[in-house]
């Protein structure tokens, strides 16, 4: 890694920058890398609370957070970057490029705490991987190379390379340039509308065992309207699949 090919590579991957000196002085993506070669240096040689203080300052004046012990590989770019948060175990390949709000997290295992100390907790990049802004990427799962995860999407899955992965949870929509993924679903509104329809087959039921046992109403209650076939399962019962997926979340 030499320090002229960082720049050069932000010069080449930035449109809004436009000389080395820009670049030197005002990006806190290319500090923040830099102070974060020194600070995993530091924890390589057993030097822990002294990498975890350069990378402390490193935070305090770039907003980007990188634990010393993350491995990052050349060229990598974060783009305006405040925000960022690299967990310790991330390992990121060659010409990577992260936007702003980027969390390359723990995922689950955040909340077991000490237990997972020194275990894989956090992701794997690829190479060529852009990471858009606000995405989050969970646990150790690996990205592949040449993914493209659009801003605001929260994986949790290996994504195999060459894909691009959109939403929440994140979905392959497209795979070597092919689309993969239909429209996107809507699982809230899935999870809605399965919702709905169980409750209206139970004031079905509701209302037929009420006749049954009143037989002499005066006036019986309008009966709710009819659940679509097509919510209802072969045992009669409304399936909640799209409850499942919503609440569990779906896989890629
Ligand atoms: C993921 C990304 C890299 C893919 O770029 P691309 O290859 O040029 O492809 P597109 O932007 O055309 O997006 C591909 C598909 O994903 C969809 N998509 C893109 N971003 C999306 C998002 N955040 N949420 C949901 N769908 C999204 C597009 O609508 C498009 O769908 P379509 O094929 O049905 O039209 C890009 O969309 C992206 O999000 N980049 C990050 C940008 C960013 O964070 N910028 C910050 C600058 S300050």
């Amino acid at each position: 890694m030499s320090v002229r090919e960082e720049i050069d590579n932000i010069l080449s991957k930035d449109p809004a920058a436009r000389n080395r000196l820009e670049v030197v002085l005002c990006y806190p993506g290319f500090h923040a890398l830099m102070f974060h070669r020194i600070a995993h240096r530091l924890w390589k040689a057993g030097l822990v609370v002294p990498a975890r203080v350069v990378s402390h300052i490193s935070r305090m004046l770039t907003g980007i957070e990188i634990h010393p012990g993350a491995v990052i590989g050349r060229r990598f770019f974060i783009d305006h970057g405040m925000g960022v948060v690299i967990g310790e175990t991330t390992v990121v390949g060659d010409d990577v490029v992260l936007y702003q709000g980027v969390t390359l997290g723990a995922g689950a295992a955040a909340r077991k705490g000490a237990e997972t100390r020194g275990k894989k907790r956090h992701p794997t990049l690829g190479n060529g991987v852009v990471v858009g802004s606000g995405a989050e990427i969970q646990g150790p799962i690996a990205i592949g190379d040449n993914v493209l995860i659009a801003s605001g999407s929260i994986v949790l899955k290996d994504v195999p390379p060459d894909s691009i992965v959109v939403g929440v949870p994140g979905r392959v929509l497209y795979r070597e340039g092919q689309r993969v993924g239909g429209v996107l679903p809507d699982i809230e509104a899935e999870a809605i509308k399965t919702l709905r329809a169980h409750v209206l087959r139970l004031e079905k039921k509701v209302a037929e065992l009420a006749g049954a046992a009143e037989p002499a109403q005066p006036e019986p209650e309008p009966a709710p309207p009819e659940v679509p076939p097509s919510e209802i399962d072969e045992e009669g019962a409304v399936g909640m699949e799209a409850v499942d997926a919503f609440l569990h979340g779906a896989g890629i």
